[in-house]
């Protein structure tokens, strides 16, 4: 899976590109059905909302086989080493659920604004890679993009400790009018299966879930080895500090790991 000149330069414009469908039934059937067992578990790793939905789990790949094989996956991986032209580690990796009826608000943020006053990244070279484990309609909470925003650098943040049950460093609300008036707003749709990357600097959020319709996103954050964290303050759940290269497991990985699941259960 190799991105082409023109995919690389409309990221480069836009700071998001959508590769819809980079999944097939079979490996979205598997990773939902592990999605929802990881929810169901009592670990330290997954964090609720107030209401005690599922909000988000944390470094599945570290426990999970299924997550541990698209923590490696070379459609994932690759695609960002040719934009960072090195090799990557796992800064970051999460299971967002944004439950049906509850799932919560995101405000309005930069990545790298967590990632550098948090974690201590030297640079905004790790990439936001998202895999929709559901549809993800414009009703059902879909992630809200700037388009053009990552341009605008490593902008003034607030700590809100208070909106949701996951601290984030918060744009006000001039910020976001600003830098929408320049770029508009996108909402990224499409079938389960598909695959947002985003720059760590472009301005995002989502609205809260009252549909009927779950909204499951896994999230890796993949950061060029080069550029690993050096102040870590966070858990090492949720801000990785081992920086081993990622090695990509063959392209079927999934796919014989769902069968060999299936056979196992036979
Ligand atoms: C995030 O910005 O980290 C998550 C947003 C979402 O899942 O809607
Ligand atoms: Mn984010």
């Amino acid at each position: 899976m190799e991105l082409t000149q023109k995919q690389i330069d409309d990221f480069h414009e836009q700071g998001w590109l959508f590769l819809p469908e980079l999944f097939g039934p079979e490996e979205v059937a598997l990773m939902k059905r592990e999605a929802e067992s990881i929810y169901s578990e009592h670990r330290p790793e997954v964090w609720r909302e107030k209401n005690g939905a599922p909000r988000t789990a944390f470094a599945a790949h570290t426990y999970n086989e299924t997550f541990r094989i698209l923590g490696s996956h070379p459609r994932l991986v690759r695609p960002v080493e040719q934009i960072f032209g090195e090799q990557l580690y796992m800064h970051q990796f999460k299971i967002n659920a944004k439950a049906a009826f509850t799932g919560e608000v995101w405000q309005w943020h930069q990545d790298y604004g967590t990632w550098k006053r948090d974690d201590g990244m030297p640079n905004p070279r790790a990439m936001n890679i998202s895999v929709f484990l559901d549809e993800v309609m414009t009703i059902n909470g879909p992630l809200l993009l700037v388009p053009k925003s990552h341009n605008a650098g490593d902008l003034k943040a607030g700590h809100d400790l208070e909106t949701t049950s996951y601290p984030l460093w918060t744009l006000d609300n001039d910020t976001v009018t600003r830098l929408v008036d320049d770029g508009g707003i996108v909402a990224p749709t499409g079938k389960a299966g598909g695959v947002l990357m985003f720059h760590g600097n472009l301005v995002h959020g989502s609205s809260g879930n009252i549909t009927p319709y779950p909204r499951k996103i896994v999230y890796l954050t993949l950061n060029a080895v080069s550029n690993h964290i050096t102040k870590p303050t966070r858990p090492e759940f949720i801000a990785h500090q081992d920086f081993t290269p990622i090695e990509p497991v063959a392209d079927d990985a999934l796919v014989q790991h769902a069968r060999s699941m299936k056979q196992a259960a036979e």
